[in-house]
């Protein structure tokens, strides 16, 4: 009997590690499950409501906001635009338990196919400076540090 339980626990387990990760446009459906992954990345700020982000992207250039998720867990996103000039990149984020597996590059591969089929030259993106990790990574996927300052001015309080 215990030999029997070991075994299929040990195929759960491998079950559960074998999951494979889709990669797929978001869907309303996911809006709880991509707040909590923003809250647990860290990606959200007070002054952006996450829901109202989530609602403007809906209207534009939706197909580019996309989740990963593995076994009915949305464990990462990564949310692309393009104003014809460049491509932008924002709520990147990996689950943290899924981080360093090779996730963020596949989400990052994913919306630059998408940017550059829709003709984009250059990806821009902004990291706050708090953030060396981040950095290290966008360094280690070819972005290259760029001596812009970055302005901003906010048209709409949330
Ligand atoms: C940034 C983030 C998305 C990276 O995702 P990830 O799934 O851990 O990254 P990957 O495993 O795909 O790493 C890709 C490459 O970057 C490297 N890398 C990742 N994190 C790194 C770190 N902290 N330091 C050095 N290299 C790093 C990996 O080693 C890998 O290199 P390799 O393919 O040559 O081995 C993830 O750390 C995250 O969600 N952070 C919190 C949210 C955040 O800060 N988002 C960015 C906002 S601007």
């Amino acid at each position: 009997m215990f030999f029997v339980l070991l075994v299929a626990h040990g195929l759960n387990t491998l079950v559960a590690v074998a999951a494979p990760i889709s990669i797929r446009p978001f869907a309303p459906a996911d809006s709880e499950a991509v707040i909590a992954l923003w809250r647990a990345c860290r990606l959200t700020r007070p002054q952006n409501d996450p829901r109202k982000d989530i609602a403007r992207k809906r209207k534009v250039n939706p197909e580019w906001f996309l989740v990963a998720e593995r076994a009915g867990a949305i464990i990462g996103t990564v949310m692309a635009g393009y104003e014809g000039h460049r491509g932008w990149i924002n709520y990147l984020g990996v689950a943290p338990e899924f981080q360093r597996g090779g996730l963020g590059r596949k989400l990052m591969d994913e919306a630059e196919r998408r940017l550059r089929a829709a003709g984009c030259p250059k990806i821009n993106l902004q990291v706050r400076p708090d953030n060396p990790t981040a950095i290290a990574f966008y360094e280690r996927i070819g972005f290259a540090v760029e001596g812009a300052v970055s302005l901003g001015k906010r048209l709409e309080r949330d």
